[in-house]
């Protein structure tokens, strides 16, 4: 009687353990997490990966994701936060990096797994473009997922406040430009949009590519490149032309600060990555092509500043078995069609259901596959994270002092030292 009874205790017991176990066997208990991180919070940026997490979360009632992202646009908090987790050893399930240099720093550090073994297991080998690969696989191997393709030189502007100004369409060469700017400057508008430095930086990239080209651009982030030839001095020198036409309170604005401002009227144009789409169109609800437009920034029709965003799986994540899964998922065409007409990018994948790209997209669709690539700097792809730092020291100092030989100098002194 009292063995029957211990019995019906233990198999009492044992019913209630599987219970709360969860039906899809990551073995953590029902309170498991898995944590994702990234740095998109705001407007533009946080739709798409809310959309992911809400698929994920009905498919994975026991392992919902715990949205670590931090916030600030480029990453720019959210890279240093990590760097200081995954020096504790403390890192998150997957985290965000761009594909290209910045990636492999993680991967030098020995800070990833390879993941050749998920794309095979998801059949990802064939899904994305062969040029993209070359950008993500190290010494043979694979070690992220990438989500999308962004492009950084594009122009946003207001039609209505261009036609105010007296502006017949968007600028195509750099002295059409200026004479824009201008006309927009004495019309009491603010000519050109500008935020917080790394807005800057990447106002740089695309004056810079526009003037060197995607050949020029490329060579300086080769071993020995010389960046202290009269090309690079010209770029610099338009750069700061380019500048002396923004607004004096870029430090204290966001990206998203500055492309409303084109929103609303009150600049004429903004130069930025084409997340901007996702926030005109999805939080600010413009229309394209009325509410606003775009061009390739000056000088870079038919070249494509790309980047992209890619997911990990850092060595010691907590829920492997998880973060597993959620790199697959997000390898899936259906992650990549939820995520990217939210979010203002190209899938990385080649087989997009293309009927759910609206109009901005549509082009960029279009322009992926017949434009010149150049890799972005202010983006992750054609310098590492140190060379990055010494550039955004450089370009510090000469957002202070406008002295382009002194910046030239030290641009020289930090390939020297990082290439
Ligand atoms: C980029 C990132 C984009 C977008 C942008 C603004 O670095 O790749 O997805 O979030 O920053 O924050």
């Amino acid at each position: 009687m009292k063995v029957t009874r211990a019995r019906i205790l233990l198999v009492g017991l044992l019913a209630g353990v599987l219970l709360v176990l969860p039906a899809s066997g990551y073995g953590k208990g029902s309170a498991s997490q898995l944590e994702v991180f990234s740095w998109w919070t705001g407007g533009g940026e946080a739709h798409g990966l809310d959309a992911l997490i809400k698929i994920w979360n009905k498919a994975h009632p026991t392992m919902h994701v715990k949205n670590s992202a931090v916030a600030g646009g480029a990453g720019t908090n959210a890279k240093a936060v990590l760097a200081q987790r995954l020096a504790a050893h403390k890192p998150p399930d997957s985290f965000q990096g761009h594909a290209g240099a910045e990636l492999q720093d993680y991967i030098k550090a020995g800070q990833l797994e390879p993941i050749d073994f998920i794309y095979k297991k998801y059949g990802l080998s064939q899904v994305f473009p062969t040029q993209l690969i070359n950008q993500i696989r190290y010494k043979g191997k694979l070690y992220s997922v990438p989500v999308n393709i962004h492009r950084a030189n594009i122009l946003w502007y207001n039609p209505a406040t261009l036609k105010k100004a007296g502006i017949s369409g968007a600028p195509k060469s750099w002295g059409q430009f200026i004479s824009a700017l201008q006309k927009a400057k004495a019309k009491n508008l603010i000519p050109l949009a500008l935020a917080e430095q790394w807005t800057q930086k990447h106002l740089m990239e695309t004056v810079m590519i526009g003037s060197l080209g995607p050949k020029g651009w490329a060579a300086l982030w080769k071993k020995g490149a010389n960046w202290n030839s009269p090309q690079v001095t010209a770029a610099l020198n338009r750069f700061k032309t380019v500048l002396s036409y923004t607004n004096t309170d870029a430090a204290s604005l966001t990206w998203q600060d500055a492309s409303k401002l084109v929103a609303d009227g009150k600049a004429a144009f903004n130069i930025m990555g084409d997340w901007a789409d996702g926030y005109f169109r999805v939080d600010l609800k413009k229309k394209a092509g009325s509410g606003y437009g775009w061009a390739a920034v000056p000088g870079t029709a038919n070249v494509y500043d790309w980047l992209s965003d890619s997911f990990t799986l850092p060595k010691g994540a907590p829920h492997r078995a998880a973060a597993v899964q959620w790199l697959g998922f997000l390898g899936s065409r259906r992650a990549q069609d939820t995520f990217n007409p939210l979010k203002g990018s190209i899938p990385a994948r080649k087989d997009a259901n293309t009927k759910l790209y609206p109009t901005y997209l549509k082009y960029a669709l279009v322009q992926w596959k017949g434009d010149t690539l150049a890799g972005s700097l202010t983006h992750g792809v054609v310098a590492n994270n140190k060379w990055n730092t010494d550039i955004d020291s450089a370009l510090g100092v000469f957002l202070q002092t406008k002295n382009v030989a002194r910046f030239q100098s030290a641009l020289v002194a930090a390939a020297k030292k990082d290439a």
